[in-house]
């Protein structure tokens, strides 16, 4: 399958904006799934579908080949607060998005999270089974098999310490959290703005990580539709970095002054309502290999991001 007719649901948020405008500039036939009007300003193509009904994301998976499905409820305390809504929100729509594909023949590439696993390892590989610490990681881990059971054609790729633009909110959200998203640009803004910025440190938050672009995302998903590949992918950067190396290797890469920096605990209000995974690193060297590229350094990916942020261009390096 080359230049495959791709559908993209979460494409107004963080990740999959990044996987449409990849997938789009790589000459990928792109439509994104949207649940609402997304308004006049919107990048790529879209359909309205109702996402509870499996007819309605059928109809647009008609025209397809693979449909990249990253949608998902991204709100912590709600997800606690609303269970049912919650495991609907992920594994129902994800059975909805499975069978929709199964009845129009399509590929489905289900974005997944290095927060399926416990956190106690180290460069985790492909066959690590799933163990989550909190009910984020249960619903994504639930959703992963999911796909891996009832798909015809499909595969899981887990991505984790994901920095990028927003394509779609360039603004934001931007601040540093207990996982690794957002943390590189979070840590650019306030030290181009001359203010400090402290690198959380702290037993309970994810401390380890292999930081991937999320354009990088959209290339390697790219290259799984086309070589229809199946199973668990991990979509991981080379280095697996602490949350204070990848402070300094952003400092570096960036020109930045890295004496701007201090070193602390998160503060009460940003700790979740449950335990983080510790080390979420995963190696991708089975799926780098599968996929005929190979794994990016700390470096290259840092020195794509600022081409991406400060030429406003999309860098993919695969
Ligand atoms: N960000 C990270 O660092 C990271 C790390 C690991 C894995 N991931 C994975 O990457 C994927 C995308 O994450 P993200 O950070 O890009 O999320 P995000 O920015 O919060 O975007 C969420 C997307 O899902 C849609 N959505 C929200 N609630 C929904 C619901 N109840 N039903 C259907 N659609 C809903 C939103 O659309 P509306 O505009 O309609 O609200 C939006 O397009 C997820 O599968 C996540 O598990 C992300």
């Amino acid at each position: 399958m080359t230049r495959a007719r791709i559908a993209v649901t979460g494409a107004t948020g963080f990740v999959g904006g990044a996987v449409a405008a990849v997938l789009t500039a790589k000459g990928h036939d792109v439509v994104c799934l949207v649940r609402s009007d997304p308004g006049p300003g919107f990048p790529w193509p879209a359909r309205r579908v109702d996402l509870q009904d499996t007819g309605s994301v059928a109809g647009a998976l008609e025209d397809r080949d693979g449909v990249a499905h990253l949608a998902i409820l991204n709100d912590f305390a709600r997800m606690y607060a609303q269970r049912r809504e919650a495991h609907d929100a992920y594994v129902g729509l994800t059975r909805r998005v499975v069978d929709a594909a199964n009845a129009t023949g399509c590929t489905v590439g289900y974005v997944s999270t290095d927060w399926v696993l416990d956190g106690t390892g180290h460069l985790a590989t492909e066959d690590e089974p799933p163990n989550p610490v909190n009910f984020y990681g249960v619903l994504k881990a639930a959703s992963e098999m999911v796909v891996l059971e009832r798909a015809r054609r499909g595969f899981v790729a887990r991505v984790g310490g994901v920095q990028g633009v927003h394509r779609t909110r360039p603004a934001g959200p931007r601040a540093q959290d207990v996982g690794f998203g957002y943390f590189v640009l979070s840590l650019v803004d306030a030290l181009r703005a001359g203010e400090r910025f402290t690198v959380w440190e702290d037993a309970a938050i994810n401390s380890v990580a292999t930081p991937i672009t999320s354009s990088e995302i959209g290339a390697l998903l790219g290259r799984a539709f086309d070589r229809e590949v199946d199973g668990v992918l991990h979509f991981a950067g080379a280095t697996a970095v602490t949350r204070r190396e990848l402070a300094h290797a952003t400092c570096d890469v960036f020109g930045l002054d890295p004496s701007l920096l201090d070193v602390g605990p998160p503060p009460e209000h940003a700790r979740l309502p449950a335990p983080v995974p510790y080390d979420t690193s995963m190696s991708g060297e089975v799926t780098m290999a599968r996929l005929g590229t190979r794994a990016h350094t700390v470096g290259e990916q840092l020195q794509a991001l600022r081409r991406e942020r400060d030429e406003g261009r999309v860098v993919a390096l695969s």
